[in-house]
């Protein structure tokens, strides 16, 4: 089938108008920051001027304001396989993690271990050993391995581990890993920042315990928008947030001195919530209306796959394991000793990826909004870059700040 016949038959064509897309730019790095809804724009106005402007203050019992939290949560929890009320929208991914670790160290004070990945994501690390520094004898175990396959005993308080890989891409078996921790009486708490979106993540169906997750990448957000964090219902009245803050209060109108946690999902809210944030993130979830997260999945896979057989014949480059679908999360990396500047030629044609140390491409895969010309081209463009060592100029070798 050419790329034009599989876009045809493609059942999510008609989501790529919800997006608003440079033209001719090829965007593959929604794994890093979702494109922009076409919503967003118009929404943000609406909320400043009629709401913001207009209300004032009355806006926060006017247009609901205070609500917004769990309100637009409910409609991330299709999209991971859980309820509305084991969700929240609140802070940074990294500010969310704090919470979900610190709430699980909190729970049984005879474990004190937190065990994960070396090559996790860097804010988890630094996060968990933060942790580490601020509660006596808490410690980080970075191991090497599959976190099933680890010696998991009575001192460890939580497992943690990034569902999707940020850097190879890589996917974990969520209900291998629950059991795991289980076993040994621990917690899991579950990075989806690079799954939420683009697989069909199952929360509750997979046993997770806590979780967390970006909202800027799969979802839509926009930069820097809010994260989620996840709390299984059974959990919630047994934890508490390390983040006592007043919006996490039973009556935060009370202006009580004493510190009372709400019942249920709300103790994990802290501070005042990001009302443009989460207007702009309402609109990245609302570009999954009326679509399955089965099928956006199913989707990501088959652009990965036409990608990887467009790249492997055109470069010679072996993507390994990555041939394998069920172990790739909605992106593909393709190494090179040059990469950094082969992604920077491919920047400059309008071909948007990002690449990761030492020798990675990176290629997301956002199903909502990238078709198989996209993927098609992206890979001509690259076997062209490699043949021609159009790479090999000053302008493409030198790393920038941010990429
Ligand atoms: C797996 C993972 N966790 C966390 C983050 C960052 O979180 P924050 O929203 O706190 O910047 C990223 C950012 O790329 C990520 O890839």
């Amino acid at each position: 089938m050419t790329p034009a016949d599989l876009d045809a038959a493609d059942p999510l064509a008609h989501c790529g108008t919800r997006f608003w897309l440079p033209a001719g730019k090829i965007y593959l790095d929604g794994n890093s920051l979702g494109a922009l809804p076409a919503a967003t724009p118009a929404r943000l106005r609406l909320v400043a001027e009629e709401q913001w402007g207009a209300d004032l203050i009355g806006s926060w019992n006017a247009h609901g304001w205070i609500d917004w939290p769990k309100r637009v949560a409910a409609k991330l929890a299709p999209i991971v396989g859980a309820e509305p009320d084991e969700l929240i929208i609140a802070d940074s991914t990294s500010v969310c993690l704090f919470k979900a670790l610190g709430a699980a160290l909190a729970l049984e004070p005879e474990r004190r271990t937190i065990v994960a990945r070396t090559a996790e994501f860097p804010t988890d690390l630094y996060v968990a050993e933060g942790l580490a520094r601020l509660l006596p004898g808490v410690g980080l175990r970075s191991v090497d391995g599959p976190l099933h396959e680890q010696k998991l005993d009575g001192t460890v308080a939580a497992v943690l581990a990034s569902h999707v890989d940020y850097r190879s891409g890589e996917r974990v078996d969520l209900v291998r890993l629950n059991e795991a921790a289980h076993a040994a009486g621990a917690l899991s708490v579950i990075d989806l920042s690079h799954s939420a979106g683009a697989i069909a993540v199952v929360l509750n169906g997979s046993g997770c315990d806590l979780a967390v997750g970006c909202g800027y990448k799969f979802l839509n957000g926009g930069p820097g928008a809010p994260a989620f964090l996840y709390v299984a219902r059974h959990l919630q009245e047994r934890l508490r947030s390390p983040i006592q803050g007043w919006m996490g209060h039973a009556r935060p109108f009370d202006f009580a001195a004493d510190y009372a946690p709400a019942p249920g999902i709300d103790r994990f809210l802290s501070g005042t919530p990001s009302i443009l944030a989460l207007a702009a993130l309402e609109c990245g979830l609302d570009t999954f209306d009326g679509v399955a997260i089965e099928d956006v999945e199913a989707k990501g896979r088959r652009l990965a796959e036409v990608f990887i057989a467009e790249v492997t014949a055109r470069t010679g480059i072996d993507l390994g394991w990555q041939a394998d679908r069920g172990r790739r999360g909605s992106h593909v990396v393709v190494p090179h000793p040059q990469g950094y500047a082969v992604m920077q030629a491919l920047i400059a044609r309008g071909v948007i990826g990002d690449f990761r140390p030492p020798d990675l491409m990176r290629f997301g895969f956002a199903p909502l909004y990238n078709s198989f010309a996209d993927v098609v081209a992206a890979a001509e463009a690259l076997g062209e870059i490699l043949a021609s060592g159009e790479w090999n100029q000053p302008r493409f070798l030198t790393r920038q700040k941010v990429t």
